[in-house]
């Protein structure tokens, strides 16, 4: 019998669905901003990584405007060729400035960043020390490496020294510890201060993917503005695409990191620069940031606020600390049923996060603050996830 070499594509989806595992598309018709269209149906938005609410800033939509007519639609290139603009020079140097280092570059995206660039600065003779938590494409990216990955308890210091006594015995040729700045599914925040003096006295480069961190932390520049770690982190990856609200990938540090980058990443080297409409919306992003206060100030009185609610309500938050603010729930059924509810009787656009997110027994609601938000809409959002989670069980 002749077999079908692609029977696994269906069979896996079957599998997937019935695990409740399975990620359900929906459609935005419109800004992504707390109100919003979402297959054909009005919701209040509460699971997008827009905390600033810049996605949608006039200021910026203006910038990649005037962009685009000036410079067209699309880079043409990879930047190394002939994708790069004065644009781009622009916003790297001002980004450079806003993160307190000698320079940047602006590549494809953050996941690139992290599977581009950690397989250059490690190899097969060297060692990972990677926080157990740390996002999938770190860890893609320390698969690509070959180097040898140790993992530490997460956010656990005593533990990272531990482990970095063992990579002693084996002498490697470079010891990199890497950590997320803020942890995407849990909303803590990496103690970078104290891994900082954990590295110095064991000689280790320290990679911290800030993501989440900037728009957020240290009045948006970052963990190491929060931390006052300015000098002492190596290298930092970062993303346009979350608290800026446009998109695209960033590593900040001295210029021989950059230089290293620009000629080594193979993800920087061999993919497409971005349209110039985007590098524009960049800049104007960060001058945003810079100029408008406003902004970071009102998602932090939002998230204390809102989190302040939920944990009275009797949701486990576990240790968030930022505008990411799990509702633990546990069993992913629940967790999708509890999202399922609140899009569909109650209008609230919460995603349900499930393995391989998370794991199978930390199944959630991962709800993220938006500085656009009112505090009516805070208030709506909590009498309807305090009802349904009632009607669940979950509270
Ligand atoms: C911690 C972390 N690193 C990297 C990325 C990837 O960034 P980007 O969306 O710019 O590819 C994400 C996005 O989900 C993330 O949460």
């Amino acid at each position: 019998m002749k077999r079908d070499p692609v029977a696994f594509l269906a069979s896996d989806m079957i599998e997937l669905r019935k695990n409740n595992l399975e990620w359900i598309i929906r459609y935005l018709e419109g800004g992504s901003k707390p109100h919003c269209i979402v297959n054909g149906k009005e919701v209040l938005m509460l699971n997008t990584n827009n905390y600033l609410g810049l996605a949608t800033h006039p200021k910026i939509i203006q910038a990649a405007i005037d962009a685009t007519k000036k410079y067209g639609a699309g880079a043409g290139a990879v930047p190394v060729i002939a994708g790069s603009f004065d644009l781009t020079k622009q916003f790297e140097e001002k980004f450079a400035e806003f993160k307190e280092v000698e320079a940047s570059i602006l590549c494809q995206t953050g996941f690139a960043v992290n599977s581009g660039l950690i397989p250059m600065l490690v190899g097969k003779p060297d060692m990972v020390v990677s926080d157990e938590l740390n996002h999938g494409s770190i860890i893609d990216g320390v698969r690509l490496s070959g180097a040898k990955r140790i993992i530490y308890k997460h956010c656990d210091v005593g533990d990272l020294e531990r482990q970095l006594k063992e990579t002693e015995k084996v002498g490697a040729r470079r010891i990199c510890i890497i950590t997320d700045g803020v942890f995407s599914m849990d909303g803590d925040i990496a103690p970078l201060d104290d891994i900082t003096k954990v590295a110095e006295d064991f000689g280790a480069m320290i990679f911290v993917d800030d993501c989440h961190g900037e728009g957020v932390l240290g009045e948006g520049r970052g963990i190491v503005a929060h931390f006052n770690l300015q000098g002492k982190v190596h290298v930092e990856g970062g993303s346009m695409s979350k608290g800026f609200g446009v998109f695209g990938g960033t590593v900040a540090g001295s210029k021989d990191l950059i230089e290293f980058c620009a000629n080594k990443s193979r993800t920087y080297l061999l993919s497409t620069a971005h349209p110039p409409g985007v590098v524009a919306a960049n800049k104007a992003s960060i001058e945003v940031v810079e100029n408008e206060p406003e902004h970071v100030k009102r998602v932090w009185e939002h998230t204390n606020y809102f989190k302040k609610e939920v944990q009275s309500m009797g949701y486990n938050t576990g240790n968030s600390q930022t505008p990411i603010i799990p509702l633990i729930i546990g069993d992913p059924g629940k967790a999708q049923e509890l999202a399922r509810i609140l899009f569909e009787e109650e209008n609230i656009y919460g995603t349900p996060i499930v393995f391989p997110m998370v794991a199978r027994e930390l199944s959630r609601i991962r709800v993220q603050m938006n500085a656009l938000l009112t505090k009516e809409d805070l208030s709506l959002a909590l009498s309807a996830i305090e009802k349904v989670g009632k009607k669940l069980d979950v509270i």
